[in-house]
Formats: C-alpha cells, structure tokens, sequence
C-alpha cells in the first residue's frame, strides 16, 4: 500500500493535468486526448483513456507515467481505431461508451445492457456496471494481445500479436486457447485454421473446455482445469514485492513473461516461449526463409527473388523476372535452377510428388514442367509446386533442399538447360556467421591496411626466398615446404581430414621422417586467408605449451598459403562429444576439461604477449592418439601488447560460443575466451551439442536446461544413465555457469577456474546465468 501511495504522488505529477483519479466513473464523464485523457485506478498504476498511436490517438489501458506507455489493451483493435486529437470519449447520460469524432460515433464496448458506471480496478481491468451494480463488461473479457495478473484466458479465447511495436491493430500470429484444452499458436491470418501451421502447442488437447491459462501474481503462468493445475508454462515463483507481471504475445510471434518493477519503471522479459526466433510460421513473407543470425531473426529471399519491400524485409519476396505463360515457350529455355539447401516449408496443396535419383533429376523434371516454379527434394521425393512457398525456415537436421527456378538472360541460351550447380549454400548458421564475420574483417582490413598488407607480403617474400628448402625460418623457427613437396607429403591432396571456414585440412606423411602430419590448405579466395596466415604463424611460432597444437611448417609458394602441424589422430572434441559413438567417461571429460583449461591459461597468462583466441568451441579442440586435448585454430587469435588488456574487434568466433559482449561491439577480454569455454565444458559435461532442437523444448538450450536442472537440485538429469560423483558433477556445473555469465567481470580467471575446479578453491552458488533474456 505505502508503494501505491508513493506511486500516487510520483506519477501523476507532470501529468496532473491530463490524468483523473475518479474510482467511479458516473454517466456524464468524459476524456479529450490532450487533457483530462485518462482516468487512473486506485493505486495510480494502471489508466484508462487516450493513449498516442501512429499520428492520432486510440482508447485502451496502459501503464502512464512512462515514457513508453505500456499499452495492454486497446479498444476497436481490429478496426480502424487510431482517432484525431479533437475526439471525445463519453460515459454518456444514456450508459453508453463512446468517442465522439466529428459527430461519428465509435462503440468502445457493448455490454449488454446500459452502464450506470464504470472503473479500472488495480490489477489493470476496465469494468462497466449496470444498474444492478452487476458487471456488464470489463476488458479482462476481451484481451488483445496482453494477460494482466490474475486475468485469464477461456476456452475459445484468442491473443493476436501487434502489427508492430507502434501500431496495436492485429498482428501476424495468434495464440488460442483451443476448446480441446490445447493452449496451441498459429499464424494469424484466418486461411491458416489448418492445424498444421501451428507452431507452439502445451499438448493439452483432451483435456476439454474448462481449461484456462492463468497468470497468477508471481509470474506463475498455468493451465488450469476447474482448480487442477494441468501444466506449468512458466516456473513462477518470481519476486512479488514491488513487481507485477504481464504475458504478452509479441510482434515476433513469441510469448514472454515480462517483469515490470515499481522501483525502476523497468520492464523486463524473464521468460519467452521460444528461444528460436525462426520458430513462429509466418515471421517471414512468402517466398523468403527464416535464418538466425546469432538470436537475430533474418529474412532471406530465395535466390531469384527481390524483397517486396526493401523497408520491411519480412513481408515477403518477389521474382526479380517474369516467367514465360506455359504456352509460349519451350520451357526448358531461358530457365536455371538454384539450389536452397536444409530449408523446411509449409506443405502447401497442390503439387506433384516424383521420385527422382538426385538432386539434378528433380531440377531437369521441375525445368521441364512449367507449372513447376519450385521443386522441394527430400529423401528421393521430388515436390514440384507452384509459389507462393511460405513459413520457410532453415534447419541444419533437415535435408530438403529448395530448388527455384530462376530466369536467365536469354541472350546466353544456347538451347541447352545447364543447371547451376554452385551451392547458394544459405544454411548452416554457425558457418554463415563465422564466414560473414571473416568477410567483414576482410573488407575491413583490406580497405585499412591494403597497401601495408602488400608490403609485408613482400617482406615475408624476401625473408623466405633466402632460406633454403628444410631450414628453419629465422627467429619463427618453422620448417618451409614447396607446394611441389606438400603435393607429394599428401599424395596430392588426397586424405580430408576436415573442413574449416578458413580452409581444408589434409593428412601428409613427411618422407624423410614418417611422421604423420595434418596439411591446412587455406582458402585462396579468402582475403582473409592471407592475414590468418601470418597471425596463425606468428602466434604459434611463438606458443609452446602440451595443451596446444604445434604448428610444424608453413608453404608460401605463388598464391598457395598451407601450414603443417603435427598430426592428431583423435579428430576433434566435436567428433568425440556429438557423435552417436561411444560416450566418454566421466573421468576422461575430466582429464580433456583439465588440458583446455592449461592451454588457454597458457594463452592467457603464460605467454609473452597474452593471447585471446576468440574462438575456443570442440571443433576447435584436437585429441591426439593419447586422447590429450589440445587447442588449435589461431587464425581468430587476437594477441595483446603487454599494456594492452583489452581490444575492440568485429564479430567473429562461432554462435554459441561467443561472449555477449562481442555481440554488443563492447571491448573484449580474455573472459571472451572463458565464456566460450564455460559453453564447452557445459558441453562436456552433459555430453551433447549446447543446441539441439532434436530435444524436448525446455532441453534444447543447453545453458537454460544445465541452470534449471541447478535449481531444481536434479543435477543427476544432466547426466543420465552415468555413475558420477554428485559433489564433483555440481561443482563442475558451478564453474560452468560462473564462467558462461552474461557479466565478463563476474566471470573468473582461467587460473580461478583451474583451482575451482582442482578443488583448491570453493566455488559460490553462481546467479542465474540467463540475465541475457532481458536483452532478447
Ligand atoms: C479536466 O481537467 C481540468 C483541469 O485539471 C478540470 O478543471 C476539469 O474539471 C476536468 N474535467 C473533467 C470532465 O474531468
Ligand atoms: C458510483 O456512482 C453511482 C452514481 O453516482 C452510484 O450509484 C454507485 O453506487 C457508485 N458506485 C460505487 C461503487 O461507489
Ligand atoms: C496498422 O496496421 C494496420 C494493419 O496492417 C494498417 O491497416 C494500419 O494502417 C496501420 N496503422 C498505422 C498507423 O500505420
Ligand atoms: C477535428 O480534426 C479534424 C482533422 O484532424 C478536422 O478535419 C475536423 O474538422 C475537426 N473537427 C472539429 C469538430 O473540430
Ligand atoms: C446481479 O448479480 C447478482 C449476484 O451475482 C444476481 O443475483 C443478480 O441476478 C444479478 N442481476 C442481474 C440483473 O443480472
Ligand atoms: C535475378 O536473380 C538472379 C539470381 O539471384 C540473378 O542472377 C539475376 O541477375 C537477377 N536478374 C535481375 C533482372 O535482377
Ligand atoms: C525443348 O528444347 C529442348 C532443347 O532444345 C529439346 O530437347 C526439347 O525437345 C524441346 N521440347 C519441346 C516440348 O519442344
């Protein structure tokens, strides 16, 4: 109460003028847009009245005195409902609620029988009484996109999404409270009433119309049946002192729970239905599919088509040509086919299954066929269909690949179909941003330091055209090799032994010494290869540590830039961790976690100039025939002069892996390195990838699950079907979860993490590491 007392004071203050506090609102009342606009309810929270929406006004409820109203409903959504400012709203002497604009009258709500009054309680709901002092109509009985506390959705009730975070009619999605109990989303448009668009379901169905979703004061959000709790949707729980909460379906299609505080005026999402920004169907327009870049949502057009709009890049693309009519020519000219791979759509009527061998088969058959303007091929299965394709997205685990035809300048036709094999290759997310990344910092160095670049090429010419083939590079003291030795020290490039956004890697064996050798052929195309070249051999020239993997040799031969290192015939963690193989044991976790750990101390501490690799992940992790990590992979690393202690750089390193604050362009420290590191260990301890839509939705991110098994004290859910030491397990998942915080300060020092781990050291009860929602 002393809260809602001091509120009374705070808030209405600049704005007294334009707020009224009147608990009953009697006939004969009114609100203008620019004064008098709302009546507030008791406790000075919550307002009724005129809020500011595109260039004019609309009526609904918000929280006033922020600069950002907080709009939690509004009347008339799906209408037009945005008024100018010399409208009036009246309680009129007849009991009916209306705005007046220009001597047209606008209904805001139609009870059944006339108002005597009306009020907006404290928990945010608009009530209209009758006569009787019976409730006629309150707003709790028509939500828009927004659940107050306390408010409830019944059976057959719906929350639409806003357009827009500024425009509050109907959205693009819809959240339904089905008559079966199903608490299910869709897209919103009303085509979409297929079931199969749905996109997010509690999987409640059969439990009939009695079920309501309820949001109670601490944020517990929960089916309900009568009184009996079929299903928590969030955990709740959540402080109620001087917070309130609100769950609101939001533009991107996604449900949150959001944290409002009475101290901060701070709203703040604690909780969201999805991590997966592309998992809504209908978040991008037709004939575009959904990419994540990190938790960014992105639009792609399929290759050949423009973006409708170049404003509001999800709204849809279109073809950048136009098609021939079926009759006028012979379709297979003019015509190319491009390849979309790992994309899924919506199975959308009518089409034509084939079954076609390949690839190539479908796009000759979908060439051929003129009503074919999209193949989808899946499993030998060829879908030839027309467009528009919606709710693309992309899936790494899903092999459908979108073939498009597209139109080809006619001038080049030389009547035969030739079909562009080139892979738009959208896909792989991790990839795209590593590689994007590697572009960006090729652009940039190549417009800094084109013409230095040119000259330390040269100079790096002239030193090693002095040495002799066999000697050791003066002051780097690495082995130089001829491309003509490389082709033969891998019997020409013929063992892969795995790929990497900067090049191929091979494996070589040295005649001289039989020794086994890994061969890292770099791209040529990548401008960056040139510079990951020479810091990856400065770097590791000068590193020598059990932990890390030596580099050997280095080829600079024409335009051929290749680096030898010893040979690991373990493959990667990744290998190890992610596939379907043998699991490691507990005690062999512990020995690899023990040797990362060494070797980025190393880097970090140990070396002359301190090094952050930037892209510590199990990829990036190598395991000798001894089963010893070690880390490799400098081309990232990023080394500091010793006063140096902090360095701004572009976006590199891969999803899932990279520190927060790399995201935001802030400085960043080695805690970069102990933040991809604390996702690697989560990783290895839990023995799985820290994505992974394959597992149930609240499993499938891993340092969620690893902070909720935490808290429930089911640590044992982690590693299911092992024999561990519980004691040693939580401390691991501690240290885990101390060094994946959003916070970089709070996150300790490789040393810390190695006496914490060691058991020298006691590790605290970490704070909840996924602060980073309310940045979402
Ligand atoms: C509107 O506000 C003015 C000034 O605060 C006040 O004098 C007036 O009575 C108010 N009118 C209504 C209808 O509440
Ligand atoms: C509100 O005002 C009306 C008309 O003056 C009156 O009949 C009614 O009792 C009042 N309601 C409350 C809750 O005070
Ligand atoms: C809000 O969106 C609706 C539906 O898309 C549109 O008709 C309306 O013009 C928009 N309003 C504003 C103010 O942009
Ligand atoms: C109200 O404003 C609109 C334009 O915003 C104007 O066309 C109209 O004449 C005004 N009505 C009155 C009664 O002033
Ligand atoms: C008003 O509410 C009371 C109690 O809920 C009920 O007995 C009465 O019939 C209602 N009156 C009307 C007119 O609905
Ligand atoms: C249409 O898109 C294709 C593939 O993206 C491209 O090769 C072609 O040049 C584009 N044509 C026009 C007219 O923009
Ligand atoms: C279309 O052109 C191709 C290549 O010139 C030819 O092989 C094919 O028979 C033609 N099809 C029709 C229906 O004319």
């Amino acid at each position: 109460m002393v809260v809602f007392m001091f509120l009374l004071f705070l808030v209405p203050f600049h704005e007294a003028q334009a707020q009224t506090n009147n608990f009953n609102i009697t006939r004969g009342s009114s609100l203008r847009p620019t004064s008098n606009s709302s009546w507030l309810s008791p406790s000075g929270l919550y307002a009724f009245g005129f809020y500011e929406e595109g260039d004019g006004f609309a009526v609904g409820i918000f929280i006033p005195g922020i600069a950002d109203k907080t709009v939690v409903w509004t009347a008339n959504r799906d209408k037009d409902h945005v008024v100018p400012s010399n409208a009036t709203l009246f309680l009129t002497t007849d009991g009916r609620l209306i705005v007046q604009v220009n001597e047209r009258e606008i209904d805001i709500a139609n009870p059944s029988e006339p108002i005597l009054s009306a009020s907006i309680k404290n928990n945010g709901n608009f009530v209209l009484y009758n006569s009787d002092q019976n409730i006629t109509w309150q707003s709790f009985d028509h939500p828009t996109d927004t659940l107050l506390e306390t408010q409830r959705l019944s059976a057959d009730q719906k929350l639409f999404s806003r357009v827009s975070e500024t425009n509050y009619s109907k959205g693009r999605f819809r959240l339904v409270m089905q008559m079966d109990g199903n608490l299910v989303q869709y897209p919103a448009a009303d085509e979409d009433v297929t079931i199969y668009n749905a996109y997010y379901a509690t999987g409640t169905n059969g439990a009939g119309d009695k079920v309501t979703l309820n949001l109670e004061d601490d944020g517990h959000l929960l089916l309900l049946n009568g009184i009996e709790n079929i299903k928590n949707i969030t955990p709740g729980g959540y402080p109620t002192q001087r917070r309130i909460y609100r769950m609101r379906l939001d533009v991107d299609g996604i449900f949150r729970l959001y944290s409002y505080s009475l101290n901060t005026r701070n709203s703040t999402p604690i909780w969201s239905s999805t991590r997966n920004g592309c998992a809504p169907k209908g978040i991008c327009g037709v004939n575009q599919f959904c990419v994540l870049m990190d938790r960014d949502v992105v639009c792609r057009c399929l290759p050949g088509f423009n973006y409708i709009s170049n404003k509001d890049r999800s709204s849809g693309c279109e073809r950048n040509f136009t098609a021939a009519s079926c009759k006028d020519v012979n379709q297979s000219v003019g015509y190319n086919m491009r390849r979309s791979e790992n994309t899924v759509w919506e199975n959308t009527p009518p089409y034509t299954v084939l079954q076609t061998k390949s690839v190539e088969d479908c796009e000759q058959r979908c060439l051929e066929d003129c009503s074919c303007d999209v193949a989808l091929f899946k499993d030998q299965q060829c879908r030839k269909q027309r467009l528009p394709l919606r709710f693309g997205s992309t899936n790494i685990e899903d092999p459908t690949i979108a073939l498009t035809k597209v139109g080809r300048p006619a001038s080049r036709g030389n009547g035969v179909t030739r079909t562009i094999t080139e892979k738009t290759k959208e896909i792989p997310m991790y990839l795209l941003i590593v590689s994007i990344s590697l572009i960006c910092v090729a652009v940039l160095v190549l417009a800094i330091a084109g013409i230095v670049f040119h000259g330390s090429r040269q100079s790096v010419h002239t030193m090693t055209n002095k040495i002799q083939n066999g000697e050791l590079v003066d002051g780097v003291g690495l082995r130089k090799f001829s491309y003509a030795e490389l082709v033969q020290i891998t019997n020409n490039f013929d063992e892969e032994l795995g790929k990497g956004a900067s090049g191929t890697v091979y494996k070589g064996v040295l005649s001289d010494c039989e020794n086994i050798v890994a061969v890292k052929k770099l791209e040529k195309e990548l401008a960056e290869g040139e510079r990951e070249f020479q810091t990856e051999m400065k770097v590791i020239a000068k590193t020598h540590h059990r932990n890390l993997v030596s580099l050997l040799g280095y080829c600079i031969d024409g335009s051929n830039r290749v680096l030898v290192y010893e040979f690991m015939g373990n493959g990667s963690l990744a290998d190890i961790l992610f596939a379907a193989r043998d699991r490691l044991s507990f005690t062999e976790r512990v020995g690899i976690t023990t040797d990362i750990v060494k070797g980025i101390l190393y880097l970090h501490e140990e070396c002359e100039t301190q090094i952050i690799h930037c892209d510590i992940k199990p990829q990036n992790i190598l395991m000798d025939e001894n089963m010893c990590a070690k880390i490799s992979d400098f081309g990232l690393a990023k080394h500091l002069k010793q006063d140096q202690t902090r360095t701004y750089t572009g976006v590199r390193g891969t999803r899932g892996y990279v520190a927060p604050e790399w995201m935001r362009k802030l400085p960043v420290t080695v805690k970069a390195d102990v933040y991809s590191f604390g996702n690697v260990l989560l990783e290895i301890i839990c023995h799985r990838k820290n994505v992974d839509w394959n597992l149930p939705e609240n499993e499938a991110v891993l340092d969620e699950w690893v902070y909720e098994c935490f808290m429930a004290g089911e640590l044992s859910k982690l590693v299911p079907d092992e024999e561990v030491d519980m004691k040693k397990l939580e401390k691991w998942v501690k240290v885990g979860l101390w060094c994946i915080q959003e916070e970089p300060s709070l996150r300790p020092s490789m040393k810390k993490v190695l006496l914490m781990l060691e058991g020298t050291v006691d590790v605290p009860i970490p704070p909840s590491p996924l602060s980073y929602l309310s940045s979402l």
